[in-house]
């Protein structure tokens, strides 16, 4: 059986999605970053399907998505900083790791039985539709098998988790393209932990510097997991042209089979960035070449990514 596929746009569909989540079902969800795969926070034996579904460690916790403010304080303590920054960036790709609040709605499982949570407040209105008619915070990592390159249409969900969900709500490409950022606030002090859809400097014109985690602390978002967002063939990084068997992933000047953005616009480069992966791993070739990009802005993100993709495979 292969999941349902409904237009986000109809509200039939965001009630069809809601009924199917309040019974312990799993749907694939539109946010602005990537698309997220949905289950009742607070439901152990659908959070544990979901965990199954996606192959993912359990010991890799996932990001609750919440409505906004009002919810998030249901569920964590929010310290003044954590606070500031929901009020700038909410809706919107930035996750802040803070403190479970002891009679939280969400099952140990699905935060990995640590005494923090990751929540966001997504942007995208069909998924905002959703939370604020559920009235219930979603788990939802990215809809994608475990290590592989995380989706930004519909059709990569029914791809990689066709199979083993029972819905996805197709709201269209993701605009941001690559995932939240995340951020752990810990004692006045803003921790970057994933660099993601949202820039540092955007983020540290209200923290000051971002501190980085120390290495080897876990959960280390998802560095823990160093092969990661990874194509079938192998990834070359900072490379200036193609060698035998390779294809080419460009940038700004250096064009390649598929050019993230001719006009080095890093804002754009991320939008394209997995889906230029899978089409260029598509074409079968044993390592895709990737042109330069400037770890500046959302490259951070970028690079992150690519480095992950690049990584030795186990
Ligand atoms: O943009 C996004 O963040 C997407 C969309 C669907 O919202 N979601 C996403 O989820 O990327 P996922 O599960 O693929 O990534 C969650 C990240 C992981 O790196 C995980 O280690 C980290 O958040 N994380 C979750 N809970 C945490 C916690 N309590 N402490 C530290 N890191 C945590
Ligand atoms: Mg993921």
């Amino acid at each position: 059986m292969t999941a349902e596929c409904l237009s986000a746009d109809n509200p039939e569909h965001i009630q069809r999605a809601a009924d199917l989540l309040s019974g312990g079902g799993l749907v694939g969800i539109p946010t602005e970053t990537v698309y997220g795969l949905a289950a009742r926070a607070d439901n152990a034996d659908a959070v544990a399907r979901l965990y199954a579904a996606k192959g993912r460690p359990r010991f890799n916790p996932l990001i609750v998505h919440v409505s906004g403010l009002d919810m998030a304080q249901r569920l964590v303590e929010l310290p003044p900083l954590a606070q500031h920054l929901s009020q700038a960036f909410w809706p919107g790709p930035l996750t802040l790791v803070l403190p479970k609040k002891p009679d939280a709605p969400v099952c140990d499982l699905a935060n990995a039985g640590l005494d923090t949570l990751a929540l966001r407040a997504p942007a995208h209105p069909a998924t905002r539709a959703l939370l604020e008619r559920l009235d219930m915070p979603l788990v939802a990592p990215s809809a994608n098998p475990s290590g592989a390159i995380s989706p930004t249409t519909a059709r990569h969900v029914l791809d990689g988790l066709g199979a083993s969900i029972d819905l996805v709500l197709d709201g269209g490409a993701c605009p941001v393209g690559v995932e939240s950022t995340v951020v752990m606030i810990d004692d006045g002090r803003a921790i970057l932990l994933r660099p993601g859809g949202l820039a540092r400097t955007d983020i540290e014109a209200i923290t000051g510097t971002l501190q980085s985690a120390p290495e080897n602390s876990a959960p280390n978002s998802p560095g823990m997991l160093k092969s990661h967002y990874a194509p079938k063939a192998y990834v070359r990084l900072n490379a200036l042209e193609t060698g035998p068997g390779e294809v080419m992933l460009g940038f700004g000047a250096i064009a390649g089979h598929h050019n993230l953005s001719p006009d080095g616009d890093l804002a754009e480069a991320a939008t394209s960035l997995f889906a230029a992966l899978r089409k260029l791993d598509a074409l079968g070739a044993k390592t895709i070449a990737v042109a330069p990009i400037p770890d500046e802005g959302l490259g951070e993100a970028i690079n992150d990514r690519l480095q992950r993709a690049s990584a030795p495979r186990t």
